[in-house]
């Protein structure tokens, strides 16, 4: 069973402060606890803010980063110079400020034409990583960061597309019709095994999916991000007022 937590703020800033908050919090009692802190990244256009935020003070000193294996929850299939590359975006916003082991960077090579040896090779290298085999159940990622796409996508888990019925492996190349192109994707066999998945969902546009994820009939052939339950973390949702505001009319508030 998992913890549901929901927190409006006022807006992508604000939800981008508070997550920077979470990430150290969860940081410190990873490390604290249990000596490493693996997190998996989210892409998109909302955590820029996020990882430009950790970059600098005051995140960047409370942290020790020697710990820390980040990691990332999906990636297209393009070089990692691209802009269209999550590792792009964050390497801009935070990797080059940051003093992380270059093994600490577990960089999803989606760009490899051979798509499934890329998955198969993320699989076994966050298996090492965790220090646990790779045939064996996906390992406890302390933290992953997730986003909401207006058609109710997360990841690259998008409405009706392979990966969504993926029951096994933890990396998956996964073809998207709406774009007619590969993405590589964690699976939800391992994302709902994460200590906390945190949810960062900003905008009018994403009132309606979150509304439909949230109250609308269980359709996750349809709205992915509804099939995110961890098995037995906690599943955090921080929004701004203007993607909850169908939600919250709806509850009357
Ligand atoms: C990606 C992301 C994707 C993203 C959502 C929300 O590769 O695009 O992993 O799942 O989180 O599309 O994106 P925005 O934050 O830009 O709205």
């Amino acid at each position: 069973m998992y913890q549901l937590l929901l927190h409006t703020f006022a807006d992508a800033e604000a939800i981008c402060q508070a997550a920077a908050r979470e990430f150290t919090l969860r940081a410190l009692e990873g490390i604290t606890g249990r000596g490493r802190f693996h997190v998996a990244l989210s892409g998109g256009s909302t955590p820029k803010r996020l990882y430009e935020l950790l970059a600098g003070p005051p995140f960047r000193q409370q942290i020790d980063w020697n710990c820390v294996h980040l990691f990332w929850g999906d990636e297209r299939c393009v070089p990692p110079t691209d802009p269209q590359s999550n590792y792009h975006m964050t390497h801009e916003a935070m990797l080059r400020f940051l003093p992380l082991p270059a093994e600490n960077v577990h960089r999803l090579q989606a760009e490899r034409a051979e798509r499934d040896a890329a998955a198969r090779d993320y699989q076994e290298q966050i298996a090492h990583a965790f220090g646990v085999s790779a045939n064996g159940e996906p390992p406890v990622f302390d933290l992953i960061l997730l986003g909401l796409g207006p058609d109710g996508h997360t990841a690259s888990l998008f409405p009706e597309t392979e990966a969504l019925a993926e029951q096994h492996r933890w990396v998956v190349p996964n073809y998207v019709p709406k774009f007619n192109a590969y993405r590589l994707t964690l699976t939800v066999p391992i994302l709902n095994q994460a200590r906390q998945v945190l949810f960062l969902v900003a905008g009018p546009d994403k009132a309606g999916p979150l509304l439909q994820v949230f109250t609308g009939p269980r359709n996750p052939a349809h709205l992915p991000a509804q099939l995110i339950r961890p098995v037995n973390g906690q599943l955090t949702w921080f929004v701004d007022r203007a993607a909850v505001q169908q939600l919250t009319a709806g509850l009357g508030e």
